[in-house]
């Protein structure tokens, strides 16, 4: 395999306790890929891993053809950004930047230069005399995330590095960090346990749950074709169904538990659908979030909210059209 990336069979274990397992995932230059799971699954310790903070215990980690695996961490040439920051708090945005190329004995020109270019992509350059302290958590993000891009990393490792911050800046700063990232062509492993942001962020996204990979692929095959009941789960708000409620709802058969998507069902009048009753609805924005019940079988059911028509009190009587080409069986 030529990928820029490629990790095979990796293993880790504290004492007895598994951490994660044949951990099989690639990606190729410049690719943005997602490790997506549930916290406590694994992924910053994969993170620390692949950066040589962490030891494993078995497998390979190829970088550019390279195995890292016996590489101490400033061998590696990767970069990494926690979601804690972690910069040092007695010294400036500048010197905080400058410090791992003062460490690699750069010549003070060279390094002013670097620093300020990095300082620009990441929009800081006013910013150069402050203290972390003087600074907002999303601006000490952006330094944390400068200091790393100005080493010139091969790999840029982000772990939940917008989980800290309120929902404006992380809108925000995703939309920055995949900017940059795109600019340099970098390849991005980033962290999170957010499908949204997975879903929005990513070239491609590996779903991880309890130190296995469950699932691989862009953000559409995910969120169409999860490969069993946890992603099914984990990924948009699916309706689970025993095979008995599918049956109950279509009049097919099925032999597996059936994921249906909220918004493949649709309402019609009570005559002309299957006949549910409303029983509450949580509004979303621009969509409404129905909890119907029909034959005994409690369901979501996301409708567009349009106009005042679209929002029906609990007790209203409704027809419940099912896309059946939406319903998956999942194993
Ligand atoms: N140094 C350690 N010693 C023992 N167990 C650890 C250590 N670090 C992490 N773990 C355990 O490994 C599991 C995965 O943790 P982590 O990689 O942090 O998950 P995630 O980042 O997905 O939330 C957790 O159960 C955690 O308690
Ligand atoms: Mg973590």
């Amino acid at each position: 395999m030529s990928s820029y990336l490629n990790v095979t069979q990796l293993n880790k274990s504290y004492g007895p306790t598994a951490i994660f397992q044949d951990i099989d995932f690639s990606a190729s230059e410049g690719e943005f890929v997602t490790l997506l799971g549930p916290s406590g699954c694994g992924k910053s310790t994969l993170l620390r891993c692949l950066a040589g903070l962490t030891s494993v215990d078995s497998g390979q980690i190829l970088l550019q053809g390279q195995d890292i695996v016996p590489l101490t961490p400033q061998k590696r040439s990767i970069g990494m950004v926690f979601q804690s920051y972690a910069l040092f708090p007695n010294m400036t945005v500048e010197r905080n930047v400058a410090f791992g190329l003062k460490m690699q004995k750069l010549a003070a020109a060279e390094i002013q230069r670097r620093v300020g270019e990095v300082l620009e992509l990441v929009e800081l350059n006013d910013y150069a005399k402050r203290y972390p302290h003087q600074l907002s958590g999303g601006q000490c993000q952006r330094v944390a995330l400068a200091r790393s891009l100005v080493t010139q990393p091969r790999l840029l490792l982000l772990d939940e590095p917008l989980s800290a911050l309120d929902a404006r800046i992380r809108r925000h700063l995703r939309d920055q960090i995949r900017r940059i990232q795109k600019e340099l062509n970098l390849t991005t492993l980033f962290v999170t346990h957010d499908q949204e942001e997975a879903l929005t962020l990513s070239d491609r996204i590996v779903l991880m749950n309890k130190g296995k990979i469950v699932q691989n692929g862009n953000a559409e095959s995910l969120y169409t074709q999860p490969a069993d009941l946890f992603a099914a789960g984990f990924i948009g708000h699916y309706n689970l169904l025993t095979a008995e409620q599918a049956s109950l709802l279509t009049g097919e058969r099925y032999s597996a538990q059936v994921a249906l998507r909220p918004e493949s069902v649709q309402f019609c009048a009570p005559q002309q659908g299957v006949p549910a009753e409303i029983l509450g609805h949580s509004l979303l924005g621009n969509v409404i979030r129905y909890r119907v019940k029909a034959h005994d079988v409690e369901l979501w059911v996301d409708v567009l909210n349009r106009s005042p028509d679209d929002l029906h009190p609990v007790g209203y009587q409704v027809g419940l059209l099912l896309d059946k080409l939406t319903l998956r069986e999942v194993a």
